[in-house]
């Protein structure tokens, strides 16, 4: 199967690429950090992946429709890449920078997962979510309302779509030590809520609520094989296993 991971050469997107190359499917990843690409391909290539890489922004939202038409179409699309977004009372955090949030988690997502189905006769779309977007999270509101939308927009494709051997599934990887909460738990900032948000991350990851990568990324591996397409439109997490 041919499949494609956005933002796959770096910290948990890198994970899920070795995961999902060591299972011998064809790998697309995408990402905007050319030199993480060249790297990670070079990588892949070494262990005898069938792997491709390509920059494409999410924030450009013809940027992955267009890679998708071109490379005549995915049978497993992984919408991983993401920001972070801004962290403090929404009120007061860079309204652009907030918005921007979107433009990339959701409307990315979205593009990149609209343009798939178009070319898929049978196949998977899996959506990177979030805890954030199940339960509330203060002070990280444009990460916590793009992934519930995320979730939210995947319960509705995967109606749209059940007369059709495609599934549409919410993956939330759990916390895991790499990327963005490893930023948060190891953060040192004299920025009181960035502070704040961090003593939380250090908190969960004291008190043993981190996911292992591997874990993580086995999970997800799974799910690219199909093994939960009969659950399209839900969310899968590692800690219901
Ligand atoms: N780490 C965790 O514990 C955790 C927990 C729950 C959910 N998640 C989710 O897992 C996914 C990966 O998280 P992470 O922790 O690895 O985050 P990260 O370290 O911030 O990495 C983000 C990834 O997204 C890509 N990306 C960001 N903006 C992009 C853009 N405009 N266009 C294309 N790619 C873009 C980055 O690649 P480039 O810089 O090359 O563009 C990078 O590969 C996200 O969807 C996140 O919400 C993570």
């Amino acid at each position: 199967m041919r499949v494609l991971i956005t933002g796959g050469a770096k910290e948990l997107g890198r994970a899920f690429s070795e995961a999902v190359g060591a299972q011998g499917h064809q790998l697309v990843i995408t990402g905007r950090d050319e030199k993480a690409l060249d790297a990670v391909e070079a990588e892949l290539k070494a262990q005898g992946v069938d792997v491709e890489t390509h920059v494409a922004d999410l924030g450009d939202p013809s940027a992955t429709p267009k890679l998708i038409e071109s490379i005549g179409g995915v049978d497993v699309l992984v919408n991983n890449g993401a920001l972070g977004g801004p962290v403090g009372p929404t009120w007061q955090v860079d309204e652009t920078e907030w918005w921007r949030t979107f433009e990339v988690n959701l409307r990315g997502t979205a593009s990149a997962m609209n343009a798939a189905i178009r070319t898929m006769t049978s196949g998977r779309v899996i959506n990177v979510v979030s805890n954030a977007g199940v339960h509330r999270w203060p002070y990280v509101t444009a990460y916590s309302v793009s992934k519930a939308a995320v979730i939210k927009l995947t319960e509705n494709v995967a109606v749209e779509l059940k007369h059709r051997p495609i599934a549409v599934l919410s993956y939330d990887p759990g916390m895991v030590d790499v990327g963005l909460m490893h930023r948060g738990r190891t953060m040192d900032s004299d920025d009181p809520d960035l502070r704040r948000v961090s003593q939380w991350a250090k908190s969960q990851h004291t008190r043993g609520s981190f996911t292992p990568v591997e874990q993580s990324a086995g999970l997800l591996a799974r799910i690219v094989s199909g093994e939960f397409d009969h659950r399209s439109g839900g969310l899968i997490t590692p800690e219901d296993f």
